[in-house]
């Protein structure tokens, strides 16, 4: 197998989520099975290795950039340094990673200048730019949600997930999603997670649609095509990457289907992500 692809393992596809049964979601006193969007799908479980034909599918169409490749790598070590003397992982909650972010002015502003010269060296032709700090509970299959139309004071049960998706807004369209960069997300918890994804660019997610539906007058679009995709390609195989503690993943999330997963773990989930033009 070829360095770095035991990080790697492929399904047999998606399912409707009403279809699998859910992990339980229980951590500090709250449980809950996790609920899912109307049309979401989520990944089936049985994960194995890739083939060496599959690897090779796996390659872009010619040269790498920051719109066809999924990146996999460790920060620099003084960089991984300056997280962990945060002790990020040990926390309990979101309002306690972002105390121990800025507790001590000096270590934040030395990770600070650790971090934007880390993210130099991989920006190429775009500008960076923070996005978020991204945490999750630990034991959730797909992570994405958008909590934006929950009421303010919302609980982590009322929470729907999204299930495979592409990140996409209102700005871009299916056609012009692969122009608008992609993001780098650091793993600063302490256990490993998944990041799901489909070899797929939009473009190519549309291509093969119109070969079962009219795409026209189903008004398909950049919001809700994860759900004909998904509806009409069953099949189509999800990749999973283990990224662990301090490993970084670049991904265009607006132009593929993905998502990400803290299956398995027992502590909190917390990420570092920023939007760029990365690659190396
Ligand atoms: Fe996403």
């Amino acid at each position: 197998m070829r360095e770095g692809y035991d990080a790697i393992s492929i399904n047999s596809g998606t399912v409707f989520h009403s279809k699998q049964i859910a992990a339980a979601v229980n951590y500090q006193g709250i449980s809950y099975m996790p609920q899912y969007e109307d049309d979401a799908h989520v990944v089936k479980r049985d994960w194995r290795n890739l083939t060496p034909e599959e690897i090779n599918r796996l390659q872009p169409n010619g040269k790498q950039n920051d719109y066809n490749t999924v990146y996999l790598g460790d920060i620099p070590e003084k960089l991984k340094a300056n997280f962990q003397q945060l002790t990020l992982g040990d926390s309990k909650n979101r309002d306690e990673v972002m105390a121990k972010l800025s507790a001590d002015a000096e270590k934040t502003k030395e990770l600070s200048v650790n971090l934007n010269a880390f993210l130099s060296t991989l920006s190429k032709n775009k500008p960076f730019q923070f996005h978020c700090i991204g945490v999750n509970f630990p034991n959730i299959e797909m992570v994405a949600c958008d909590t934006t139309k929950l009421p303010s004071g919302f609980k982590p049960q009322d929470v729907k997930y999204m299930g495979m998706h592409n990140d996409g807004t209102t700005q871009m369209t299916i056609h012009s999603a692969h122009k608008v960069g992609n993001r780098i997300s650091i793993n600063l918890g302490n256990d490993s997670r998944g990041f799901f994804f489909v070899n797929l660019s939009m473009i190519q997610a549309i291509n093969m649609l119109k070969q079962k539906m009219d795409i026209k007058k189903n008004n398909v679009n950049i919001a809700n095509i994860p759900g004909f995709f998904f509806e009409h390609f069953p099949d189509y195989p999800v990749i999973k990457v283990q990224q662990k503690p301090y490993q970084y993943y670049i991904a265009p999330t607006d132009n593929c289907f993905h998502d990400g997963s803290t299956l398995g773990n027992t502590t909190l989930d917390i990420t570092m992500v920023y939007f760029g033009g990365f690659q190396y």
